[in-house]
């Protein structure tokens, strides 16, 4: 008699896809748009994942592949994974606890965090419970004084790497959040309401543990609460010279596509370009991001250190755009359908299936490291 094999715990959340329906389920209507929605049409997020798609990775035979791993190194520090948690502002409302859960993944497995301005908890809070392994986002939402202490009240935290976001100017028009009347601080009318209703599971755990708030807003010195669609222009290139005179550590940049911005923040000193539309919920006409990186790649030269986000939502799809330019990758939405669809340990078996396809993609191509991912192993495309 043949013994029945375990299902590798990745599979049972096998694909993003899985848990983004799964979520779907679990979530009030409005929490799963806000999350899922993008900007206009949303062709733009169609794009990001139809553009990584449309790789082909060329598999290698006779390769001794033994002894491989998926550590890489960025920015002086070494993770255990090529891929880390990009910046998502009110964390806790795709589940209760989804801030602490994600910092506690960010620690098990070497696997950077990045806390946004709008986190739900505090970060000094994040960092302590990411042992480490936390990058904090900036917004200069309001006063530019105000985000310049942010700055220093991360600093002051033990964070070492700051990205600061510019792809917002003005907060992007998402036709979901409209129809649905999602809004900040929310007002629960008789649709939310009942939208709330059905999903009980969700509203007893986030009544219990309390509404999400904007943990760092709050706190900010001179800041007046929180107020999203506050214009965030303070963030100009005079803002950036006087945060990179000001923040001693590691200075990241959020929201790149043109390869003349990128080579203007790399000479005015940031340390790396974070490839990003914002996962299309700021301009729905922007170009995919796996599509700017080669022009991006170029204008900075190849030692200058990549992030890339949008549309990612696999293993395949992390050494894809490695190969394709990045040094590192950032998931968004695909870590909030997890905790929808199971929580803590539906992230961990997600994080747990990255990592795994990650590895058999390396085999695949005849590569035992992430360091050794080039443009080589795509494949070309002909016609
Ligand atoms: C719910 C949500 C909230 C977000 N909040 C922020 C934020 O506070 N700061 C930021 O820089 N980017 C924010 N983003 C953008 C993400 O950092 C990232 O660029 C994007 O999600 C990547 O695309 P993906 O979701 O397709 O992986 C947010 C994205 C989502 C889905």
């Amino acid at each position: 008699m043949t013994r029945r094999e375990e299902p590798r715990p990745s599979a049972r959340l096998p694909t993003a896809e899985d848990a983004r329906l799964l979520a779907r389920r679990r979530q009030p209507r409005l929490v799963f748009d806000f999350i899922d929605g993008a900007a206009g049409t949303e062709d733009g997020l169609a794009r990001n994942e139809a553009a990584l798609r449309a790789l082909r990775l060329m598999p290698r035979v006779l390769v001794d592949i033994q002894g491989g791993s998926t550590t890489t190194t960025l920015l002086g520090r070494e993770y255990g994974v090529p891929f880390g948690i990009a910046p998502m502002g009110m964390c806790d409302l795709a589940w209760p606890g989804t801030d602490h859960a994600f910092a506690a993944e960010a620690g098990m497995r070497a696997m950077p965090v990045c806390v946004s301005t709008a986190s739900s908890t505090p970060l000094e809070e994040m960092i302590s419970r990411a042992g480490g392994n936390a990058w904090f986002q900036l917004y200069v939402t309001g006063s530019v004084d105000a985000a310049l202490a942010l700055s220093d009240r991360a600093a002051a935290a033990g964070y070492e790497v700051l990205v600061l976001t510019v792809d917002v100017p003005k907060l992007g028009r998402r036709p979901r959040d409209l129809r649905n009347g999602f809004e900040t601080p929310f007002r629960i009318r008789p649709r939310q309401f009942l939208d709330f209703a059905l999903h009980p599971r969700w509203s007893i755990g986030t009544l219990l543990a309390g509404r999400p708030r904007m943990a760092n807003y709050d706190a900010a010195p001179g800041a007046k609460g929180y107020d999203r669609k506050a214009p965030r222009t303070g963030a100009d290139w005079d803002f950036l010279d006087r945060l990179r005179a000001r923040w001693k550590g590691r200075l990241v940049v959020k929201g790149v596509l043109s390869p003349e911005d990128a080579r203007r923040i790399r000479d005015a000193g940031a340390d790396a370009v974070y490839v990003s539309n914002h996962g299309a919920r700021q301009l729905d006409g922007a170009p995919a991001t796996v599509e700017a990186l080669g022009a991006v790649r170029d204008a900075v030269g190849p030692g200058f250190p990549l992030v890339l986000d949008g549309g990612v939502r696999s293993g395949e799809d992390i050494v894809k755009a490695i190969a394709a330019g990045a040094d590192f990758v950032m998931l968004g939405r695909p870590f909030l359908w997890a905790m929808g669809a199971a929580g803590a340990p539906g992230l961990a078996r997600f994080a747990d299936g990255l990592a795994e396809d990650i590895g058999i993609a390396l085999a695949q191509v005849g590569l035992r490291h992430v360091r050794e991912i080039g443009q080589g192993i795509l494949a070309p495309r002909r016609g």
